[in-house]
């Protein structure tokens, strides 16, 4: 994990809380962390549930794996250290998302268990919902939107997920989708839950 290389700082308190955060926004903050293959659905899924919360007056983001790989993590590559730091650091931003009263929901492989738990570590208990898009390889692979996995078979990408490189499915997850169901049901089903624990 990342040393605190700064000395000489100290924390500064809010003056308005995560509570009357919450309060004004009419409902909780949490981060919902979609994790799979890619091309299991987690960006397609993600947005669907965004856009159907914001329709219902939610206040809702989605960090998005490609999107933070070209800004704030673009001098990060895939090693394990640079994948369990890209970790981190979306981990410190859906905290920051998730106390400032919005659904912060992420989409990245995030294929190691340990990195995945550092974040669930970051926050409060219930204000971190893992949603393990349960997509076999074989229906990601025929998917293959980017043609990732055709490059990865051709020996042309480096540690690619599911190919090359391990992907560690969670044990716990809150949530698994069945990734060959039809969107709008697997959408559903994150709503329903999200309702079920009186988050929105
Ligand atoms: N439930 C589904 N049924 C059929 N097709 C789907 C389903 N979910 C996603 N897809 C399609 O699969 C492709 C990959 O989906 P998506 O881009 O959401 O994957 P991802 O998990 O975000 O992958 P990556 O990690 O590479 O970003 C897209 O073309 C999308 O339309
Ligand atoms: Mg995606």
């Amino acid at each position: 994990m990342a040393e605190q290389k700064a000395t000489n700082v100290t924390w500064h308190n809010h003056a308005v809380s995560k509570a009357e955060r919450c309060q004004l926004n009419g409902h909780k903050g949490a981060i919902l962390w979609f994790t799979g293959l890619s091309a299991s659905g987690k960006s397609t899924v993600a947005n669907v549930v965004d856009h159907r919360l914001h329709q219902m007056g939610k206040h809702t983001y989605v960090l998005d794996g490609d999107n933070i790989r070209m800004g704030l993590n673009k001098n990060l590559g895939f090693s394990a250290e640079d994948r369990a730091e890209n970790i981190r650091r979306i981990g410190e931003v859906g905290k920051l998302f998730a106390g400032a009263g919005v659904l912060a929901l992420t989409a990245f492989i995030s294929p190691y268990r340990k990195d995945r738990d550092a974040v669930r570590a970051l926050m409060e208990p219930g204000e971190f919902i893992e949603v393990f898009m349960d997509t076999p390889l074989e229906v990601c692979e025929a998917r293959d939107p980017k043609g990732l996995y055709k490059k990865a078979r051709a020996g042309q990408i480096a540690s690619f997920t599911g190919i090359s490189d391990p992907y560690e499915a969670p044990e716990h997850a809150e949530l698994r989708l069945d990734g060959t169901k039809p969107i709008e049901e697997l959408a559903e089903e994150v709503i329903a839950y999200l309702k079920s624990k009186g988050l929105i």
